[in-house]
């Protein structure tokens, strides 16, 4: 007999305890492991923020620099893996092309699975971005660390402190997350005991659709549309005639703007020449939150990470088509320390439906 019926979307359902990081909608804030996002990004990257997230579970945890090692380490063993990946990846997007990648990390590999994942998905999206311009992949460098690399794969050459800094901001800002879909996917296949190669898998594929991680490329689309800010106002009414869902904006959980936008924003205006791009897409942010309130009204809706995710990944000079692929280079990090989590105390996941269908007569 069902004992509890939910609204569809699991809207408001608590399925887990957690130590990763706490979502709180209301007040607009986001704690990772104890310190708020503002903060954490302060003083530390992404190596930093992974170690802290693995803190009590797997190697690296707690040790920024054995984390920073096993990710440099993974990254030069996932390396002679690009030319198998090139051929099967051939004429697919980014993140198909990752989804690929990660499905060909062997279970049996020695290397700590959560080291070899977030070794992987930089060299890989760097190889598949250099082989779409007909470049070949470019070896990682082990000295460095996964931003500075990254960056350095996809360019060919060091991008200069503050490219990087920015960068790295970037991943640590998106590292984890709460119950997102896609850590709640990964968690899901976690809890069967498949491996933590497959949980990550599973995330990265919740994470490819538009809803969730697919919509930094369409918010750069929208601003590129508008053209200018004064036809913001038209333009936003003309897409709610129609139907449209404004990219970059709204959140099951924040009910206010998501504090990520305003770390991710802030690292844009610390990168040379963004300031005219700035100020356009916050006046269009206005007219799109004006347009929100005007035509959902009540349904406080707001400014979510993804917009000005868009701004900085397109001031880093990462092509459009890459955004979502990006997005899983830094998740990964909180799907792995997810991962750990469910292995350690959690029970299979496994809710029930309420069968509405046929019966036999
Ligand atoms: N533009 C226009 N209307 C919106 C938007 C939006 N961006 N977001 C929500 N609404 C409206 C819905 O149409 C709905 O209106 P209705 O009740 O009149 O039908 C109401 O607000 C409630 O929206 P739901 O879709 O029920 O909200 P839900 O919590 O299920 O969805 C989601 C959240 C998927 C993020 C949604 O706001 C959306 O599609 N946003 C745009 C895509 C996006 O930016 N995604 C990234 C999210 S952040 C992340 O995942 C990393």
């Amino acid at each position: 007999m069902l004992q509890t019926r939910v609204d569809s979307g699991l809207d408001g359902v608590i399925v887990a305890d957690t130590v990763m990081s706490e979502v709180d909608g209301e007040e607009g804030r986001l704690v990772v492991r104890g310190h708020s996002i503002e903060d954490l990004v302060g003083v530390t990257g992404f190596e930093g923020v992974a170690a802290l997230l693995w803190e009590g579970y797997g190697e690296g945890g707690g040790n920024e620099a054995a984390a920073r090692d096993g990710m440099a380490a993974a990254r030069v063993r996932a390396f002679a893996l690009v030319p198998k990946l090139l051929i099967a990846a051939e004429g697919l997007t980014p993140v198909e092309g990752l989804r690929v990648g990660l499905g060909m990390l062997p279970d049996s590999d020695p290397v700590p699975h959560h080291y070899l994942v977030c070794g992987a998905l930089p060299v890989f999206l760097a190889a598949l971005l250099n082989a779409r311009k007909g470049l070949s992949a470019i070896a990682p460098d082990p000295s460095l660390t996964t931003a500075q690399d990254l960056l350095r794969m996809i360019r060919g050459q060091r991008a200069g402190e503050v490219f990087e800094k920015g960068l790295d901001t970037y991943l640590a800002t998106v590292a984890d997350h709460g119950f997102n879909a896609s850590t709640f996917t990964a968690r899901v296949v976690a809890s069967t005991h498949a491996g933590l190669i497959s949980a990550v898998l599973a995330g990265l594929c919740a994470l490819k659709g538009p809803l969730h991680g697919g919509a930094p490329g369409p918010v750069l689309d929208m601003l590129d549309e508008i053209g200018e800010a004064s036809r913001a106002e038209a333009w936003f009414d003309d897409a709610f005639a129609k139907n449209t869902t404004l990219m970059g904006f709204g959140h099951r959980i924040y009910k206010v703007r998501d504090p990520r936008a305003d770390v991710l924003k802030a690292a844009v205006a610390r990168l040379p020449e963004t300031a005219g791009r700035l100020s356009y897409a916050s006046e269009v942010e206005q007219g799109a939150i004006a347009a929100l309130r005007r035509h959902k009204p009540g349904r406080r809706l707001d400014t979510n990470v993804e917009y000005y995710t868009a701004l900085l990944l397109e001031a880093l000079e990462i092509p459009r088509e890459a955004f979502t692929a990006l997005f899983a280079v830094g998740r990964v990090a909180g799907w792995c320390a997810h991962v750990f989590e469910q292995e350690r105390g959690g029970r299979i996941i496994r809710p029930q439906s309420n069968y509405v269908g046929a019966r036999p007569s």
